[in-house]
């Protein structure tokens, strides 16, 4: 058997974890909303319409924070429409996404939904047909204690205390073409900084996120960072990243090598934020929100234009896929020191781990190593040096066949190990030095693994790809930690004081 092997030490300390990077995000879009979260009269949902079931499992994943509402679809968004009496709310043409929307679900029902989910809402807001004063005016409406027609407006509404959102976004994808209202890299940094600085002058203590480019092969990537922080730099917070990756081109090796472009594109933007910084002798760091990552097909279903909450953009994800969702997991965590914020997109239904039916949910393959992600990767990020084959594909040389995060939890005495084999032939045999953490046994190790990379879950069959446990493939003697790492699969190895 081929061998790897990991170097460790618990003094090579990456950061500590953002809980924050195990974030989601959810979109008016589809039936992630209406029909998703939101179902009233559904037996399964509460007096407020929110399906219990979805909350229940949001919870048991431990979403830190959820993105709302877009997306594109917050670009031509008025958040106004979307308060007070449901009955007066009116219905509006989506243009990212041509549907309509009767915003039945607006700000203070995602506020509600959110701490039922005890998760922590991060707003973005509208800044292709807005600008400046509407952001002056939502983060009134939910910040802004009382005494302001904003604020009284919410008293009224029935929200006596602030919502206190501390997280929020400048616009989304501003630079996209497909966006409403793109603009150029100089347009929308001059657009963000005002309205940032006028948002922190009603609220200071929130957290700002300036739109990144909307992938890394766009033709403005580097440029349109650099003029947004040269702008913005003493406003925001973080600069966001997105990425999405398919295996349209049908080469699975080369599809799982993407996690390496996923870190690269990852570095470029950390160059970019030091460049800006040095160049301009800024003394704080600017620090990266990963606010949509996923893998998507960008097939879209067939829908009815302007019709409401029909299904839209569900991708049905295949082994592979929830691979190289545990490769970006696995780079997120490697990258902690800077990535602070990070958004799988989306969370339910509209390309999600989480899709529901009229009588329950099912998890699709990605939900594994999100869940496991979220679950077991709290804690202490170490570096991890690893030695393993590599191989060539299509568009990337020396890939890495292993690929490994670990996180050590000093609150439960744990440590957590996060190995991806990419190799599509090989089961390598993984090896790791762990004396320094003495007394520890081995809790478990988890596998996600079928023959077949195209495995997929559905509602008929949603049990077809599910992780099993195989402790018995874990030996740990004198310190030294050996299992053999099955080809194509994603693997957690959880040792422990406890056992
Ligand atoms: O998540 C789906 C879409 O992808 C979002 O609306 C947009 O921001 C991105 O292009």
């Amino acid at each position: 058997m081929k061998k790897a092997k990991i170097i460790t030490d618990k003094h090579y300390i990456i950061s500590d974890i953002d809980k924050r990077l195990y974030g989601s995000f959810l979109e008016q879009l589809g039936v992630a909303i209406y029909k998703g979260i939101y179902d009233p009269g559904n037996p399964l949902s509460d007096e407020k319409g929110f399906r219990k079931d979805i909350i229940d499992i949001i919870k048991e994943i431990d979403v830190p924070v959820v993105r709302f509402p877009g997306g594109n679809y917050v670009s031509g968004y008025r958040w106004e429409d979307g308060i007070g009496d449901k009955k007066q709310r009116p219905s509006r043409l989506d243009l990212a996404w041509f549907t309509t929307d009767n915003n039945e679900f607006g700000l203070n029902e995602f506020a509600d939904w959110a701490k039922k989910a005890n998760t922590e809402p991060m707003m973005a807001i509208n800044l292709g047909t807005r600008g400046v004063e509407s952001a002056q005016d939502i983060i009134e409406y939910c910040n802004h204690p009382s005494g302001t027609y904003w604020s009284d407006l919410r008293i009224k509404h029935g929200y006596k205390e602030p919502h206190n959102f501390k997280m929020w976004c400048l616009g989304n994808e501003m630079d996209g073409f497909w966006q409403i209202g793109t603009k150029t890299p100089y347009e929308y940094a001059r657009l963000a900084n005002e309205t940032a600085k006028v948002m922190k002058w009603v609220d200071p203590s929130i957290e700002l996120i300036a739109c990144g480019s909307s992938a890394y092969h766009t033709p403005t990537f580097g440029e349109w960072e650099a003029t947004v922080l040269d702008q913005c730099y003493d406003n925001i917070d973080y600069i966001s990243l997105h990425s999405y990756y398919d295996n349209n081109a049908k080469d699975s090796a080369d599809f799982l090598a993407h996690s390496d472009l996923f870190s690269e594109f990852i570095d470029s933007v950390i160059a970019t934020c030091d460049y800006i910084k040095g160049k301009n002798k800024k003394k704080k760091k600017i620090n990266l929100s990963f606010d949509e990552w996923n893998v998507w097909s960008r097939q879209d279903l067939p829908y009815e234009r302007w019709s409401s909450a029909q299904h839209r953009i569900e991708d049905i994800y295949k082994l592979e896929d929830a691979l190289l969702v545990g490769g970006m997991l696995i780079s997120l965590i490697n990258h902690s020191h800077r990535v602070k914020i990070g958004c799988l997109a989306q969370l339910v239904n509209v390309i999600a781990p989480i899709m529901t039916t009229d009588t329950g949910y099912w998890k699709q393959t990605i939900f594994y190593p999100y869940f496991h992600a979220s679950k077991y990767g709290r804690g202490t990020a170490l570096n991890a040096i690893v030695d393993s084959p590599k191989f060539d594909t299509k568009n990337f040389t020396d890939v890495k066949a292993i690929e490994t995060a670990i996180v050590e939890n000093q609150e439960n005495e744990e440590v957590t190990l996060f190995i991806l084999n990419r190799s599509l032939e090989d089961d390598i045999e993984l090896s790791i030095d762990l004396r320094q953490y003495e007394g520890y046994k081995v809790i478990d190790k988890i596998v996600l693994y079928n023959d077949d990379l195209n495995a997929v879950n559905t509602a008929e069959n949603p049990n077809n790809v599910v992780p099993y446990s195989a402790k018995e493939e874990v030996a740990l003697d004198g310190g030294r930690l050996t299992s053999a790492i099955k080809k194509h699969s994603w693997n957690v190895i959880r040792i422990g004081k406890r056992g």
